[in-house]
């Protein structure tokens, strides 16, 4: 191959400019839907992050793999609601469940039996004794400082630079931030995540950078007895996928305990996407605290935290506060048993593997064949091409990647009928629904995209 970066940097600028025409040609009543929505709410979208250029994609509904957009355009879904469908769209397993829920009324804030059977099933599946229900990953991130603060009587928490963990004040902090502001790499600064989060709290939160046991030594050692917990996305999935260093979760995890902080893993992304028993399963380090959302859920609104029973125990004593008017919603937990106990079964896990495989396996052979400075993780259900030919280890790595790549390839998706979520930053989520000709047309598209960029 004779084509340079700069060539196919050129070629991508082009490319954009006629995949955009075609994306809005054929999305004109998700413009229309669009533009009446922004009389009603900011960005004309519920959440900030569906809206995302060129612009946000309004669906009709979703059977199997696939949705419907209202223009009728049929995608296989990759995005999968941000990673929660890897039960796929109707299931009818969750339907049944929810149906039957629904019949005998949706919501009594008194626990309904299913709670018992979903914490029975999560403490199985992640060696944590003790559980409590929430409503989203938010909530669970949130309730775990709490408890982590109220366990330890420590106010500073350590976050990952770039980990993004929910939008509650203790954790909107250096999630995206800017290189003018966000400090040198071996001391990252902490900066606020949008307006609205005080300075006051955004300065309990320091932050290092992923895989770098030492310098999060540094930061212990800067402040002796105030670190009240590190809080770890065991594998970061807002950069593309990051993967954790050999060893580097259980020298988090030792280093934490050598200073009296506890290790929170949020596994609101792998909890149950890329194992059963999610990055605590897979990387064989059993953290204090877990924050768990998304997949568990079966597509309703979810959240649950679990711990040892001594820090889950400051709940008993009643000095942390855990709370919800919607916790242990038994259309949530239909669905959620459901989807724990019926569907994400040893062979969901098989299915997984191998889909991941087959589609991972062709991107690089794509990518060989045209000789991309590109490169492809899988782990479970989710993965994703990161847009540089070296392994990304940290935000700093991550800022290097020009990202106009990922977002052709976005768009080149888009108008061939695959759907992933919108981002730069953001990877594909199988679903026990996916088939290996879904995977095929992913690989399809990818391959005419490489085409397009070396011709
Ligand atoms: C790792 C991680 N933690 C927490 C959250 C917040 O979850 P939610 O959007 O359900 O509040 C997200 C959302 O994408 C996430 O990716």
């Amino acid at each position: 191959m004779s084509a340079s970066v700069q060539d196919m940097t050129e070629r991508v600028a082009k490319l954009i400019e006629i995949e955009e025409v075609r994306f809005r040609e054929t999305r004109r009543r998700s413009d229309a839907a669009w533009n009446e929505a922004k009389e009603f709410m900011p960005k004309g979208v519920p959440s900030s992050f569906q809206d995302a250029p060129p612009q946000p994609v309004f669906i009709q509904r979703g059977q199997c793999s696939r949705v419907w957009d209202i223009d009728g355009n049929e995608y296989v879904d990759f995005h999968n609601g941000f990673g929660v469908m890897v039960v796929g769209h109707a299931h009818p397993l969750i339907v049944e469940a929810v149906s039957e829920r629904v019949r005998m009324g949706t919501h009594f804030a008194q626990p309904v039996e299913d709670v018992v059977i979903v914490a029975r099933e999560l403490a199985a599946r992640f060696k944590q004794p003790q559980w409590r229900f929430n409503n989203s990953g938010t909530e669970a991130t949130m309730d775990t400082i709490h408890l982590a603060r109220g366990f330890t009587g420590r106010d500073r928490i350590v976050k990952m630079e770039a980990t993004y963990h929910g939008h509650h004040d203790a954790l909107m902090v250096s999630v995206e931030p800017k290189p003018d502001a966000m400090g040198p790499a071996s001391n990252p600064a902490s900066v606020p995540y949008y307006g609205g989060v005080p300075k006051a709290l955004s300065d309990l939160t320091s932050v290092a950078a992923f895989n770098d046991a030492p310098q999060l030594e540094r930061l212990f050692a800067r402040y002796p007895g105030e670190i009240a917990a590190v809080i770890v996305e065991p594998v970061m999935m807002n950069l593309g996928i990051v993967m954790p260093d050999d060893g580097y979760l259980a020298k988090v995890r030792d280093i934490a305990h050598r200073n009296g902080a506890l290790l929170i893993f949020d596994e609101v992304k792998t909890g149950c996407t890329i194992a059963p028993g999610g990055a605590t399963e897979r990387f064989g380090v059993v953290p204090d605290l877990i924050a768990l959302a998304k997949a568990i859920g079966g597509g309703i609104p979810c959240g649950a935290i679990g711990g040892r029973a001594d820090v889950m125990g400051m709940i008993d004593e009643d000095r942390v506060a855990q709370f919800g008017t919607f916790n242990g919603n038994p259309l949530t937990m239909a669905a959620s048993r459901a989807t724990l106990t019926k569907i994400l079964t040893p062979a969901a896990y098989a299915h997984f593997d191998a889909l991941g495989e087959a589609l991972g396996g062709g991107l690089r052979e794509v990518i060989a064949e045209h000789d991309l400075p590109f490169h492809v993780i899988t782990i479970g259900a989710r993965g994703g091409v990161t847009y540089r030919k070296e392994q990304v280890r940290n935000y700093r790595d991550y800022l290097t990647i020009d990202k106009s790549f990922p977002y052709v390839s976005w768009l080149y998706q888009c108008n061939r009928g695959v759907l992933m979520a919108p981002f730069a930053e953001e990877n594909w989520t199988l679903s026990v629904q996916h088939s290996e000709e879904d995977v095929q047309r992913y690989v399809d598209n990818f391959a005419e995209l490489a085409r397009d960029l070396r011709r």
